[in-house]
């Protein structure tokens, strides 16, 4: 890979901005000073260093967000913000997209990559990844929707849901529930509970496979994946 290029994905600014450096003699590969930003480097063999520090090159990143009703999870949107909005200058050097969507209001839950590969193998429907929301809900939620989701509901366009896991937290005119489900049909936790009659209100992703919200980070707010979460998401 060009050095300017591996700099420039790094976060040490364009292309031009990378030139600079080199001009300074900010930058060593094996600890020379190099100043030919075409210079091809192997990240993984090679240590180039900035002012002294070295560059942990790596080509993929992994986000937990805990995303905000309002926002989008998409790349770009010509209207509304979306979660790559959210994240700083330096993250969005390594064009992430959401694994999977949340609906606008939804909040909670969504991993931020770039590996479409770990995209592709938590969002195939041969997979089956769980994953569990939080829901508050306009009506009260009975032991006949447990039985109901166990069995699979019909959705307005006709489509039979896989069995769905509901455990009631509270019920009364206004109820609360987490729903474990292994599909992700669009808007399918809202249209789960149209089926039985019942509006969801409120709704938040938990967790997704072996991945659990970080609940200490605010709405808005995200982190690298730790290399355990990292590792068992893989595996
Ligand atoms: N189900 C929904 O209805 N909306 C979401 O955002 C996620 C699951």
């Amino acid at each position: 890979m060009r050095l300017d290029k591996l700099l420039a994905n790094m976060g040490y600014g364009t292309r031009k901005e990378v030139k600079q450096l080199l001009k300074q003699k900010g930058v060593t590969v094996d600890g020379d000073v190099v100043k030919d930003s075409s210079m091809h480097v192997d990240p993984e063999v090679q240590e180039v260093s900035v002012f002294g520090e070295r560059v942990d090159y790596t080509e993929f990143i992994y986000l937990m967000m805990h995303k905000p009703p309002g926002v989008i999870s998409a790349t770009e949107d010509n209207v509304d913000k979306t979660v790559i909005d959210l994240l700083d200058p330096l993250a969005q050097h390594f064009k992430p997209f959401p694994v999977g969507r949340l609906d606008k209001d939804t909040e909670g839950l969504l991993l931020i990559t770039n590996d479409g590969q770990l995209s592709h193998n938590l969002l195939s429907p041969k997979k089956h990844v769980p994953k569990t929301y939080y829901a508050k809900i306009d009506g009260e939620v009975t032991q006949s929707d447990i039985e109901a989701f166990k069995q699979g509901v019909e959705l307005d366009d006709g489509y039979v849901t896989k069995p769905g896991e509901l455990v009631i937290l509270s019920s009364g005119p206004r109820s609360e529930i987490e729903l474990t489900i292994q599909e992700g049909k669009f808007h399918q936790v809202k249209r789960m509970f149209e089926s039985v009659g019942k509006k969801v209100t409120y709704l938040k992703r938990l967790s997704m496979g072996s991945l659990v919200l970080d609940e200490s980070l605010e709405l808005g707010d995200y982190r690298e994946l730790t290399e355990e979460e990292l590792k068992s998401l893989i595996n």
